[in-house]
């Protein structure tokens, strides 16, 4: 068995095991002698983790495995074929706590076996977090961005003033239907890269607001920053990485579509305002679909940024799990919002967001997100 990376191997190990005592339930029958020695062994290697550590999620992002934050090298094929087990039973997310049976092991293992669309279980101890069976985004082949086009961003100036116009006049350009290509939004993404290397804390590198009618592209610059933090500490990086940063700074292009009147209107919306408002994710989606070469996390992220985690929210899909790149924008979309001053909200102090967020987590918010988020920013905790 490979061993990619040191101090996980009991890791690999775990989803080796797993992996193979699934693989062969499916080939045989779950209570095989085969299935049962891969069980055992998997139930032994993941005991030994869960002595050191009470808790332990397994994570699926787009195609990586991130397991409490660390990516797991997706070098090793079991990685690869345990993340295509997981997403066949529709499932995201996997937290295994101290205490484990093996008789729940053996329970996960028979479920995720199973033929069709059978449903996979939580036990007490070992818990799911699903997803909707759908199309997800591509995957993005996982490469580092090259050193040539680092320099050219290198030399391109103060990040903040270069992406703020240059996201002002692609998003504009999108209205006008003059699609602008690619390269334009990769261009801002390479420089909140760049930032990033420097471990500055997200915070420190906001924009910040100059006039109301600027909102839409400051705010997308800092939902871009902020997005692209979470998914840094969750251990994303390279393509995949860039491609996030993409989809957050395009999640309101759609907003370019909605008068100036409604976006900055001070009171409460009609009826038919908030109709106008709503339309920004599917018409930013639909125009972002125009992009050449665009990822289709973009696409996906402006449609669903909107929709709770919970599946309420809108555009209403009926009972839909928003994809995790569209639940980490959303906490950004929300955080960066309520700390703007807007026309009809003043900007709230840190501590309530952060109240309001831990409030929200589990209805609008996913909770292991909303940890992830609040553990990156260097503000006071507001318990
Ligand atoms: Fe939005
Ligand atoms: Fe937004």
């Amino acid at each position: 068995m490979s061993d990619p990376r040191p101090g996980q191997s009991s890791i690999v190990g775990v989803v080796a095991y797993l992996n193979a005592a699934i693989s062969n339930a499916r080939l045989y029958a779950a209570d095989h002698p085969q299935v049962r020695r891969y069980l055992e062994r998997a139930y032994t290697e993941l005991a030994q983790c869960l002595r050191a550590k009470s808790e332990i999620t397994f994570l699926t992002v787009d195609q990586d495995l991130v397991v409490d934050n660390q990516p797991l090298a997706a070098t090793s094929a079991h990685v690869t074929q345990f993340i295509q087990l997981l997403a066949r039973g529709a499932v995201e997310r996997i937290t295994f706590t101290a205490g484990l049976k093996i008789a729940e092991l053996a329970q996960l293992v028979a479920d995720l076996s199973a033929d069709g669309q059978t449903t996979v279980r939580s036990t007490p101890r070992i818990q799911l977090g699903k997803v909707q069976v759908r199309v997800t985004p591509s995957a993005a082949a996982l490469q580092d961005i090259p050193p040539e086009m680092q320099d050219r961003i290198a030399a391109m100036g103060p990040v903040r003033d270069y992406s703020l116009d240059q996201l002002k006049e692609l998003y504009h350009n999108l209205k006008a239907s003059r699609i602008p290509p690619v390269s334009g939004f990769e261009g801002i993404v390479q420089s909140f890269v760049m930032g990033m290397t420097g471990n500055v804390p997200p915070l420190q590198i906001l924009a910040h607001l100059k006039s109301s009618d600027e909102y839409t592209f400051t705010h997308a610059v800092n939902v871009c920053i902020l997005t692209m933090a979470q998914a840094e500490a969750l251990g994303i990086g390279g393509r995949k990485l860039h491609d996030i940063g993409i989809a957050a700074s395009l999640h309101d292009a759609g907003k370019v579509f909605v008068p100036e009147e409604i976006l900055n209107k001070p009171g409460k919306l009609t009826q038919e305002e908030w109709v106008h408002m709503r339309s920004h994710t599917v018409r930013g989606a639909r125009q972002i679909l125009r992009i050449e070469g665009i990822p289709k996390v973009a696409f996906i992220g402006a449609l669903e940024h909107h929709i709770r985690y919970d599946g309420s929210g809108y555009p209403s899909l009926g009972k839909w799990r928003p994809s995790l790149v569209s639940q980490m924008i959303a906490i950004a979309d929300a955080f960066d919002a309520m700390r703007s001053q807007r026309p009809y909200q003043g900007p709230k102090p840190d501590a309530q967001i952060v109240e309001i967020l831990r409030k929200d987590s589990g209805t609008a918010f996913n909770p292991l997100l909303v940890e992830n988020f609040l553990r990156l920013l260097d503000i006071d905790d507001a318990r």
